[in-house]
């Protein structure tokens, strides 16, 4: 039987093992660990790639988050609008500046409701925090428009978005600052764990490099309390060489897209995402391919007795269903909804055409038969 994995980690490694050997030897013997050229060289190529002005490398995705609302001066009391879709990191970040994070709605393509951000403004609200979710960005301009309105900060957790745009613009370009994660699974993935923040605004920047090293400059003098929080010089290597094909590498993304698009789009029980050129307005990476589908969990076990691997993201959990952490489990209706529905098919780059094909003819059979 074939097997279709969800996600292939060793992959990762073995796609350009042999380079990746040569970084790790070249890099150790030049003993260059902590804050070094190939931490500043990917820095710039990431700033070059997103097109904004400044990038920071951090230990991961969600210190990214952090310290981004730490640089905005998001304090004790703020209110800050996110999207219960996302991981609960998202609002870690919120809850460990001391703000209070509120969930808001998605809609059908996943993404936060700016009707439901809208009905969630308080005189405490700060900010928004809008996560570029599966590789597509939100509705930014309507988003900005209501944060302009009512003078609210925009950060992005763009930690699923490198290389998505909105409106030919890409993430960091939309907000005071944009999130990135380098954890394996995402589309730009380290050998470990590893972070940035993207953005056009120098006071962001300044405070981030502070901030993510002791809040010492670049003389060495402490300047604020601050924290660890660099990216290895190590992952940073490994990160500059596959930077260099990361576009490619969304190429491969969208043609996997189309193919699941034009192969399952007649059958009435899915909602697919939107497929790649559906909607100029939209460059989506594809980080992952989500999809509703009627018999959701049964679905997921016939696949999986086919061999193909499919995961249901944060397992089944949106953040508002988290009672442990104080939400209330209620009030956003798509959400709840969707959450009985969702669930992500392979969406890799060690896939061939034919490991798609043999999940959507499986797809086909499921729905045939039920
Ligand atoms: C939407 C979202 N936000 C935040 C994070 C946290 O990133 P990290 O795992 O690098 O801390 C992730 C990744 O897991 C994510 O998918």
């Amino acid at each position: 039987m074939r097997k279709v994995p969800f996600s292939n980690y060793p992959y990762l490694f073995k796609s350009n093992e042999d380079e990746f050997v040569k970084i790790f030897k070249e890099v150790g013997n030049r003993g260059a660990f902590i804050l070094q050229k190939d931490l500043e060289e990917f820095e710039k190529n990431l700033a070059v790639f997103t097109g904004t002005n400044y990038a920071v490398g951090l230990a991961n995705g969600t210190d990214a988050i952090w310290l981004a609302l730490m640089a905005a001066g998001i304090d004790e009391g703020d209110e800050v609008i996110f999207t219960s879709h996302t991981y609960v990191a998202t609002a870690a970040a919120i809850h460990f500046v001391g703000g209070t994070p509120v969930p808001a709605d998605c809609r059908q393509d996943h993404m936060i409701d700016p009707d439901s951000v809208k009905k969630l403004i308080t005189a405490k609200t700060k900010a928004i925090l809008p996560t570029q979710l599966n590789g597509r960005c939100c509705e930014m301009d309507t988003l900005k428009s209501i944060a302009d309105k009512n003078n609210l900060i925009i950060i992005e957790d763009a930690a699923q978005g490198l290389g998505a745009k909105y409106k030919n613009k890409g993430i960091g370009s939309f907000s005071k600052g944009a999130t990135i994660s380098f954890y394996p699974a995402k589309n730009l993935g380290s050998f470990g764990d590893g972070g940035a923040i993207v953005t056009n605004d120098s006071e962001m920047y300044e405070k981030v490099m502070l901030l993510r090293d002791h809040g010492r400059n670049k003389d060495g003098k402490f300047v604020l309390w601050g924290f660890n929080s660099r990216l290895d010089n190590l992952q940073a290597a490994f990160l500059n060489f596959k930077i260099g094909y990361y576009q490619k590498e969304i190429s491969r993304r969208r043609e996997i897209a189309s193919i699941y698009q034009k192969q399952l789009s007649k059958i009435k029980k899915l909602l697919l995402p939107p497929a790649p050129n559906a909607n100029t307005d939209y460059f989506d990476v594809y980080q992952n391919y989500e999809i509703e589908a009627e018999n959701r969990d049964e679905l997921k076990e016939f696949l999986k007795d086919k061999g193909i691997g499919t995961l249901i993201q944060w397992d089944g959990q949106p953040v508002h269903s988290i009672k442990s952490l104080g939400f209330s489990g209620t009030g956003l209706p798509y959400t709840e909804t969707m959450y009985k529905k969702c669930l992500m098919l392979p969406m890799n780059t060690s896939l061939m055409d034919e490991d798609i094909n043999y999940v959507c003819e499986s797809i086909k059979q499921f729905y045939l038969n039920t």
